[in-house]
């Protein structure tokens, strides 16, 4: 099975994903966007450095080029041998980031996207909704994204209900407020039941 977990900068999205992973047991792969090759792991620096400007569509590619390694090199086979995968971020990032918030337009950035991975979309994708306020007062700041303030995190979470809504056959919305815990039951069941 393979689950992508998605949410705005500080939705908690990266301690669920390690949890979800530990509870679907030892023959889990538990990846992070950008990243998970080396390629894409060194693309994922450079994309981090907020003192690097970058045009939109360029951005976009870059982290095409990192995901598109990143599926034709470890989760593709990994899912063929019979390991579960939970990504800690995967395609609808780009469609929420750069598609909506960048402007490049979701509709362009899914298509694209749906090149970019093959067709390989996850099973079961969680959106981790919180409030980009609360969502930014629990994020570090230090990239590129979280830099740029609360206006970029609104466009961002608008753009995801959007996902949300083209989507709803993937596309589970679990409500990211309350404790690690709580949240944390609120996805097993949204993968539950989705599955
Ligand atoms: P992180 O929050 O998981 O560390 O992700 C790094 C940043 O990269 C985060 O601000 C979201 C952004 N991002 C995009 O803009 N487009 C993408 O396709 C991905 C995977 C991440």
């Amino acid at each position: 099975m393979f689950i992508s977990l998605e949410g705005i900068d500080g939705s908690g999205k990266s301690t669920q994903a390690k949890l979800l992973a530990a509870a679907l047991g030892s023959e889990t792969l538990l990846i992070r966007e950008p990243g998970g090759t080396s390629a894409a792991e060194r693309i994922r620096e450079l994309l981090a450095d907020p003192s690097l400007e970058i045009d939109p569509f360029a951005e976009l590619l870059l982290f095409s080029a990192a995901r598109a390694d990143l599926v034709s090199r470890v989760i593709r086979p990994a899912l063929e041998a019979g390991t579960h995968v939970v990504a800690d971020r995967f395609a609808d990032s780009s469609v929420a980031y750069q598609g909506g918030a960048r402007e490049l337009g979701t509709s362009h950035v899914l298509s694209l996207t749906d090149t970019v991975i093959d067709g390989l979309w996850p099973d079961v994708t969680v959106l981790l909704r919180v409030d980009p306020e609360v969502g930014l007062g629990r994020a570090d700041g230090k990239d590129r994204f979280e830099s740029e303030g609360l206006d970029l995190q609104r466009a961002v979470a608008e753009a995801y209900e959007e996902i949300a809504q083209i989507a709803s056959d993937r596309v589970v919305v679990v409500d990211a407020s309350g404790t690690v815990e709580e949240v944390h039951e609120r996805v097993i069941e949204a993968v539950r039941s989705s599955g």
